[in-house]
């Protein structure tokens, strides 16, 4: 006889420890040059750290409000409608969270019924299917293939059915590196509407585009906000991932929804981070600094591997650079990246763990936000490595 087990079936069977764990937990066990994980490896500004300790000292230790600090959701209205054109209101429209993750969670927990479906582009973000399927949902992926990463729309299109209830974007894009253009958001748009959907739009990388290419956000288009909810992440754009504070921007009735999740998720997030990011922000080079910054890692990372047999994809933005490995190995990406930790000392991201179905690409994921050292040292490694 099977007696009864007390733990009852899992919510989510098909999750296991994620690749980054693993990944990580392998590089530290061979002291490898970790460019798995998605974290700058270098220090915040000093005046950022400065204004927290500030903040702690003036007493801003307690709870802040719930929608978060009114200074703050001030300063970041202030910003959407000089970057964006888009006037907003802080008061109804913004709600600050404990990072982009939660953000994502909020809004899928606020608007995911048992038996929606939601479309996702893969390789995706890898918390958004999980979150889906924790609501009930159903997550409908559409694959961007190799090497170009491109979306067709009328084959997208094709999944939507009348089940569908949202589609979750992300531009720029984790991992692929793909920026998406205002052709691309126009079609979105025109899809959307058309099929009266909500969209969920993961813009943590607003900063990160290359080579003059501008971020397409919503924000830019009115009738397309009307339906969104839009997440940023103040750790990906002031180089502390570990602060974990991200807001949403969603039109009024919209955010009444995602508040009564938030409310009860977290209720607020940190108050004496939230205060520093208000005074920070009012430096506006700080951002604006960030698409040179970062495409300056990324170009010394592709020099540095100039020469290797590994090919490198395109990366229009992000800090995620992918490399094509099938002239060095026919080992499947997985098998690969625990290859490259123990026998040469540099820990990636296997691409496959991003799709629901992995098409057979040999392709990995470098992390681009680290000191140019830590970027030569894992290049010089990698260059070892001689063609099949
Ligand atoms: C596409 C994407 N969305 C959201 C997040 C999460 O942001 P946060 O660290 O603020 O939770 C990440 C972090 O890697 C990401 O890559």
């Amino acid at each position: 006889m099977t007696l009864p087990t007390l733990i009852p079936a899992s919510k989510l069977p098909n999750v296991g420890t994620t690749i980054f764990a693993i990944m990580s937990g392998l590089a530290n066990e061979h002291d490898a040059v970790n460019l798995s994980q998605g974290f700058p490896d270098f220090l915040c500004s000093e005046k950022l750290i400065e204004l927290v300790s500030r903040a702690m000292r003036d007493g801003k230790n307690q709870y802040a409000p719930m929608p978060g600090d009114p200074i703050l959701r001030q300063r970041i209205s202030q910003k959407v409608e000089k970057l964006y054109n888009l006037n907003i209101d802080p008061n109804s429209e913004i709600t600050i969270t404990a990072g982009g993750t939660q953000a994502l969670f909020t809004a899928l927990g606020a608007f995911v019924h048992p038996g929606d479906e939601v479309i996702i582009i893969e390789p995706a973000y890898d918390s958004y299917k999980p979150s889906i399927e924790l609501f009930g949902g159903k997550a409908i992926p559409y694959a961007l293939m190799a090497p170009d990463y491109e979306i067709n729309w009328a084959e997208l299109e094709k999944l939507i059915s009348p089940a569908t209830r949202i589609l979750m974007f992300n531009n720029p894009q984790n991992p692929t590196g793909q920026v998406f253009s205002a052709n691309d958001i126009a079609a979105l748009r025109q899809i959307i509407i058309k099929h009266n959907l909500l969209l969920i739009s993961d813009e943590v990388y607003e900063h990160l585009t290359f080579d003059g290419l501008q971020h397409e956000s919503v924000l830019k288009y009115p009738d397309l906000y009307e339906r969104s909810m839009v997440i940023f992440s103040f750790g990906k754009t002031y180089h502390n991932t570990g602060w974990k504070i991200g807001y949403c921007i969603a039109p009024a009735e919209l955010t009444k929804e995602f508040r009564k999740v938030h409310q009860f998720n977290v209720f607020s997030a940190n108050t004496p981070v939230q205060s520093a990011y208000a005074d920070f922000m009012l430096d506006e080079n700080e951002y604006l600094k960030l698409p040179n910054f970062y495409q300056t890692k990324r170009d010394y990372l592709l020099q540095s591997m100039h020469g290797s047999a590994f090919k490198p994809l395109v990366c229009k933005g992000s800090y995620f650079q992918l490399f094509d490995y099938s002239n060095i190995s026919d080992m499947n990406d997985v098998e690969f990246c625990k290859w490259l930790i123990i026998n040469h000392g540099v820990a990636a991201i296997p691409l496959s763990v991003f799709y629901t179905n992995p098409p057979d690409d040999r392709v990995i994921r470098l992390c681009f936000a680290k000191k140019e050292h830590t970027l030569r040292m894992a290049a010089d490694r990698l260059k070892d490595i001689i063609l099949m």
